[in-house]
């Protein structure tokens, strides 16, 4: 079976690139990407690729080379259900904040609500690719939906999780690791399984497409992002005990990632891992280890998010422990909200639990971040609902200039890894700071030497502090 029409349900951070790359790179398989959500999909018809919904290097020039010559961004659902042979689901599913499972399992009510609309329309055949991370075993319930639909259509389910990372999605895309489709055994199975490796294959070499069954698939997802958290959060461990011993944890990294068994990658230490997806995802593990009795496997992995919060809170208890333990009213600047460089997603980014600590303790916060707009970062925190909106915006403000932001700080924190923060002027935002100057560098981004030179006092996580800030 040849695909020639594709609908992605979600414009989201995953259906918009992944549909951007499979239109760019198959010229003739139709690609429509529908959402509810009619503001971001007048925003990626926009005419103008700087307003793009979401910031991506290099999506841009896919967009503007596939837009309306095979790549469609609708609000139509019901039309581009119907006319399509493939209906990817990229929705968003968020961890439940209600009911059973809350602040864990996964909310799947957006999964449940397409299943249920492609079961009112579809007339013909279709096959359905999972591309949002999901618990194992929700293809089972997507059919069951669509089994009893009471057409006589029938469905596929297939499930195609996406292992892009944000800020690097446009090279992930085209050249992935692999791509992994889980499937039905069934000779109709089979049969979905290859129209869906025959439309990868058109720019993915075969040996790096792998088939597995529909359960595989949905738990390799799972676990390839609680191995890639746990490093972030054993690395992260070690940092502190490197603080406290005189080890440099980058000195560490280095020695153990020439270990080929453990390689070099996903091991800087930071002020917390965030995104969409590793809390999720853990949480969701955690969830379903519990709900199988096996809780020895559930505390293992829910150490991981644990590890993680310690170290959001272990960064910004430092910060008002060296300023003396008070910063009420002191002028504190973070640089950088997103919760990773190159990409304005802000989703769980430790910028916002340090940010809400920092307030909690009075400080004046003052925030910039090159990608991100000022209404996110206040709705981040109306999020956390720790203190009123009100609140939160006499307390913390947005610069869209970062030496501004700098001005008469009492200190700095560098919160996501920005290549820009590395090229500033330090002198000059060292002269217009209030005296002593300190930089607390989350990302471990910046020199050492120089900003002492410069007369800053400089904490890097992961390193030692100066002998006068080990209160303990
Ligand atoms: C280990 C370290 O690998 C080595 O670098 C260090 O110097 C000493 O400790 P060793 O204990 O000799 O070496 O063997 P290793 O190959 O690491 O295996 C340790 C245990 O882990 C074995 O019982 C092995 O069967 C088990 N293992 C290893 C697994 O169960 N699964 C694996 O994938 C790898
Ligand atoms: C992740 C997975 O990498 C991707 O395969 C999956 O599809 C979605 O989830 P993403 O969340 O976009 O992608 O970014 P990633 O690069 O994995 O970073 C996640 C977080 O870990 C970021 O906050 C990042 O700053 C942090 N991190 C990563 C570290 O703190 N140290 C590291 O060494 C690597
Ligand atoms: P992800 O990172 O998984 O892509 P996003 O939140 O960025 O998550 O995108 C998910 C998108 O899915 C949102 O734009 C949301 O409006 C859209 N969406 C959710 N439910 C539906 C639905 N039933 N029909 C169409 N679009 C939906």
């Amino acid at each position: 079976m040849k695909i020639k029409n594709i609908c992605c349900i979600g414009a989201g951070y995953v259906g918009g690139p992944t549909m951007a790359v499979i239109a760019q790179q198959c010229p003739d398989i139709n690609v429509v990407v529908v959402d509810i959500n009619e503001a971001r999909i007048a925003a990626w018809n926009d005419a103008d690729l700087n307003n793009l919904p979401i910031f991506e290097p290099g999506l841009d020039a896919i967009v503007k080379e596939a837009r309306n010559r095979n790549l469609f961004f609708s609000t139509d659902v019901e039309k581009a259900i119907t006319n399509a042979e493939m209906i990817f689901i990229s929705v968003n599913t968020p961890t439940k904040t209600y009911g059973k499972g809350k602040g864990m399992a996964a909310d799947l009510k957006y999964i449940e609500l397409c299943a249920r609309q492609i079961a009112k329309v579809a007339k013909q055949d279709k096959i359905i690719v999972e591309k949002s991370t999901l618990p194992v075993r929700t293809a089972s319930a997507i059919k069951s939906i669509l089994d009893n639909s009471g057409n006589k259509a029938s469905f596929q389910i297939l499930s195609n999780p996406e292992f892009l990372a944000e800020g690097t999605a446009v090279q992930d895309l085209l050249h992935p690791d692999r791509v992994l489709i889980g499937g039905d055994t069934s000779p109709e199975g089979e049969k979905a399984i290859q129209a869906l490796v025959d439309v990868y294959a058109q720019w993915v070499p075969k040996n790096r497409i792998l088939t597995t069954n529909v359960w595989s698939s949905e738990l390799s997802k799972l676990t390839a992002n609680a191995f890639l958290a746990q490093r972030v959060s054993s690395i992260n461990a070690m940092s502190e005990i490197c603080e406290k011993t005189g080890a440099d944890v980058n000195e560490v990294a280095k020695a153990i990632g020439m270990d080929t068994r453990i390689g070099p990658k996903f091991l800087k230490a930071s002020v917390g891992f965030g995104g969409s997806c590793f809390q999720k995802d853990i949480l969701n593990l955690v969830y379903i280890a519990k709900s199988y009795g096996l809780d020895e496997v559930a505390n293992y992995w829910e150490q991981v998010v644990l590890m993680n919060n310690h170290q959001k809170q272990r960064f910004s208890d430092h910060i008002v422990k060296t300023l003396y333990n008070t910063v009420s009213g002191k002028k504190i600047t973070l640089l950088g909200w997103a919760f990773k460089k190159d990409t304005n997603d802000t989703r769980e980014s430790a910028a916002i639990q340090v940010a809400d600590n920092l307030l909690s303790e009075q400080a004046h916060v003052v925030v910039y971040d090159p990608k991100v707009a000022s209404e996110r970062i206040y709705a981040d925190l109306e999020y956390l609902n720790t203190r009123l909106p009100e609140q939160n915006r006499q307390l913390l403000t947005v610069e869209k200039d970062p030496y501004k932001a700098c001005k008469n700080a009492h200190a700095i924190a560098v919160l996501t890894e920005w290549d820009e923060f590395t090229t500033y002027n330090w002198q000059a935002i060292f002269d217009a700071m209030e005296k002593p100057a300190f930089v607390f560098d989350g990302r471990g981004i910046l020199n050492q030497q120089e900003m002492e030179d410069i007369g800053f006092i400089y904490y890097k996580i992961g390193s030692q502090r100066p002998n006068f800030m080990q209160s303990n």
